[in-house]
């Protein structure tokens, strides 16, 4: 039925990129001529003249990431062509009883921009990956981890297949109805994903200073700075994706909990407030007191949290700060996780082809 199949994917520790190639080899196994996309920070896309899209995706906050939001918001038109959607979310395993995750609006808000494009949806899933949220939970062991993906793998090559044979499946309605009602949280999370919980990140004092993380990050979120002694600095595009953190080669990158509390009494001091009575002197703003509330509040956020963050990028290099911050957070003691057969080189290039025995088109 189809005849060359595209799949952009955004991955943080290979659950995606994984699922991803699953696809691949399945449409690859029907004949069908695949390749995968890496969804980067500029990455324009790359959909000419094929008859499926896939979008695969991890969950955040219960909804899409920014970054595949933004991604499919700038794809051209769809002109009728077939389309379907995945998000990976965080599955665990307790006491050997399998827990889901819960992707809420991801997928569906996916499936919409797309339908408003002029793509047809053909479907839509949500699917059980080992949760990789580290900065608030240590990461499943290996046994674990491999009993969810073996289940993932089954999920995802059942949903290939029906989409391949021109059937539907939609999937996750439960989740979405869900999701609907957490969207609050959702919209809050692309704030304060991005301008709260990226703003934990430091490295301990066993990094090397290699600059791994930064140039693997797919948002060019991290620069190294610091001259002969170079020490990685999150900015505001940090998705927390948590591929730092997983793949870091000394375990350096932490996320500060003791640092969370700080920058969560800096944001309740009611700072808007005081330069609201004093504005008011001055000039009348009683009509729009509450939009004046909304921007002070929200302007004051976020210089206080960058300026926190730069005072504490410097207090890190003092080696016993360091350790103070290291010693009380908890992610100094959680395991760390990505897929477990995902190299970071695995997820290196913008572009793979599924269309010949060769896995990467670079080789
Ligand atoms: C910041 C963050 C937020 C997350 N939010 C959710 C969520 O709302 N629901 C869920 O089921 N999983 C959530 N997860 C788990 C991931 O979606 C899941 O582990 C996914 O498979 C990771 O895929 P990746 O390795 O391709 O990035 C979250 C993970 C992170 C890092
Ligand atoms: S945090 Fe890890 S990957 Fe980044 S520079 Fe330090 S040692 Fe290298
Ligand atoms: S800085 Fe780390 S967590 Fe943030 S987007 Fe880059 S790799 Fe992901």
């Amino acid at each position: 039925m189809y005849k060359s199949c595209e799949i952009f994917f955004m991955s943080g520790t290979g659950n995606s990129y994984r699922t991803a190639t699953w696809m691949a080899e399945t449409a690859k196994n029907r004949g069908i001529k695949s390749r995968l996309h890496q969804i980067f920070k500029d990455s324009d896309d790359k959909e000419e003249g094929t008859d499926l899209i896939g979008v695969v995706f991890p969950t955040h906050g219960f909804t899409a990431p920014w970054q595949v939001i933004r991604f499919t918001i700038k794809l051209p038109p769809g002109k009728g062509k077939h389309a379907f959607v995945a998000a990976t979310r965080a599955g665990t395993r307790v006491a050997s009883i399998p827990l889901p995750g819960m992707e809420g609006t991801a997928g569906y808000l996916i499936a919409l921009l797309l339908m408003v494009k002029g793509y047809i949806v053909r479907g839509v899933m949500g699917l059980d990956m080992p949760s990789n949220w580290m900065s608030l939970h240590w990461g499943l062991n290996p046994e674990n981890s491999m009993f969810i993906i073996r289940r993932a793998k089954i999920k995802a090559d059942s949903f290939m297949e029906t989409i391949l044979a021109g059937n539907r499946k939609f999937k996750g309605i439960l989740s979405l109805l869900l999701g609907l009602i957490l969207s609050p949280i959702s919209l809050a999370y692309l704030f304060i994903g991005r301008f709260f919980f990226a703003k934990l990140f430091f490295a301990s004092g066993s990094c090397t200073g290699c600059g791994l993380c930064a140039k693997s990050c797919p948002i060019g979120a991290i620069k190294m700075t610091g001259g002969n002694k170079p020490r990685p600095y999150w900015t505001f595009s940090c998705e927390s994706c948590m591929r730092c953190m997983g793949y870091c080669p000394n375990k350096a990158v932490e996320s500060s909990h003791s640092f969370a509390i700080v920058l969560y009494f800096i944001a309740s001091l009611p700072v808007s407030l005081y330069v609201l009575k004093s504005m008011r002197k001055f000039i009348p703003i009683e009509h729009c007191l509450f939009f004046f509330k909304i921007t002070f509040d929200y302007i004051y956020k976020l210089i206080s949290f960058f300026v926190a963050y730069l005072i504490l990028s410097w207090l890190i290099r003092i080696p016993l700060f360091n350790k103070l911050c290291t010693y009380t957070t908890f992610t100094h003691l959680y395991r760390r996780y990505h897929e477990p057969d995902t190299a970071l080189k695995d997820m290196e290039l913008e572009e793979y082809s599924y269309d010949s025995p060769q896995k990467h088109k670079d080789g």
